[in-house]
């Protein structure tokens, strides 16, 4: 993506090979810094603080926090230990486990002196491939968007999406936003609706930064506000992420997706879900009873985010003192709710036919190499 003459991905090995840096997300729209991660530890520490989130860029942070840990110490004992430490950062997205699955694929069976080359290159690929991946997803998806447009005799297409799920979420690109990028880049006349995403805004803060960089129209919207947008007809497309998605289509999204999908059928709004391969979790079904719920801190909810009028980041109560709060970060969309997944192989039904007819075979199976435990 492009942040003034600037290209960039979302992270990246730092130019004396020794590090990797990020954009430190709990800082936009506010500042835009970078951030150099040294150790195997501040990654970790980044993806649970959410400088870096969203479920591809955290597989691919926690990719790179396997080769900081390895060119220090390549013996299996520290492979195993930060296997384990980045596994424990967040529960829900599934890129996280998968990622770790390639590293240790890629360099288990390895003699210690070959582990740290590897690590960095099997790290490299794997955001090589998710900006393919990601860029493929975009246009099959606006494909989905031209098809709303040439309906309404190229009327403006109205979007509707929840949390990030744009490049910041991704190494670049983004997955429910690549279609819209694409799209406007193309000429059709998009419009997105934010859903601003209670309780840590990542729809006020990130979607509508990254809109307003590439020039795609856009507004913010209050998060209970979809469901009346789509009752008078000003929403012509559901298009959201996903952090997990099952082997029959349901889908594990930033909280509030469910309710939209809901709204969305109620109002015969088409719902898709745009994800790459990497979020299949194929080992399981029932996404309500066995995807994994974050629980984050209740502050997150008690309290609000923001730049005060003197330009200073701050944070202030919303509720009053000792409130009890809860923090599901996410929930399940089940597939019946969702009229299709737009995945890097084409848009398919939110079935376990529909998955299989475009993935025969688990692509996301670790490359050839060495077994050892799966984290
Ligand atoms: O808690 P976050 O900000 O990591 O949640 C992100 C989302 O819910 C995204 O929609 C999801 O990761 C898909 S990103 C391509």
């Amino acid at each position: 993506v492009r942040i003034g003459d600037t290209w960039y991905r979302t992270i990246w090995p730092s130019d004396d090979g020794n590090a990797v840096e990020i954009i430190d997300q709990t800082l936009l729209p506010h500042r835009f810094e970078i951030v150099r991660l040294d150790t195997a530890a501040a990654a970790a520490s980044a993806i649970d603080l959410m400088r870096v989130r969203g479920a591809p860029l955290i597989g691919a942070t926690a990719a790179y926090g396997v080769c900081l840990a390895l060119a220090g110490d390549p013996s299996d004992s520290n492979l195993e230990r930060v296997l384990q430490l980045l596994a424990a950062t967040r529960p829900t997205a599934v890129n996280l486990r998968w990622a770790l699955r390639q590293l240790e694929g890629a360099v288990g069976g390895l003699a210690e002196a070959e582990r740290a080359a590897a690590a960095w290159s099997t790290a490299a690929r794997i955001c090589d491939d998710d900006v393919a991946i990601c860029r493929a997803i975009g246009e099959h998806g606006a494909q989905l968007l031209s098809a709303v447009s040439e309906r309404k005799n190229a009327g403006v297409v109205n979007v509707l999406t929840h949390c990030n799920a744009g490049w910041l979420a991704t190494v670049d690109w983004g997955t429910a936003l690549a279609p819209v990028y694409l799209a406007h880049d193309a000429g059709i006349a998009v419009h997105v609706w934010v859903d601003e995403t209670r309780p840590r805004n990542q729809g006020a803060s990130l979607t509508a930064f990254e809109l307003g960089a590439h020039g795609v129209p856009h507004t913010l919207i209050a998060d209970n506000a979809g469901g009346h947008l789509m009752q008078h007809g000003l929403v012509d497309i559901c298009l959201v992420g996903t952090d997990r998605t099952t082997a029959v289509g349901d889908v594990a999204n930033k909280i509030g997706t469910y309710l939209k999908a809901l709204a969305a059928r109620d109002n015969g709004v088409p719902f898709y879900v745009a994800l790459p391969s990497t979020t299949i979790d194929w080992e399981i079904e029932d996404g309500v009873s066995e995807i994994p719920i974050e629980q984050r801190p209740p502050e997150e909810v008690t309290r609000v985010r923001g730049l005060a009028g003197d330009g200073v980041l701050t944070e202030v109560e919303i509720s009053p003192p000792g409130c009890a709060a809860r923090n599901d970060a996410f929930d399940v969309t089940p597939a019946r709710l969702i009229t299709g997944l737009v995945t890097e192989r084409g848009v398919c039904a939110a079935s376990r036919q529909g998955l299989r007819a475009l993935f025969p075979q688990d692509p996301a199976k670790p490359q050839e190499g060495a077994g050892g435990s799966r984290p």
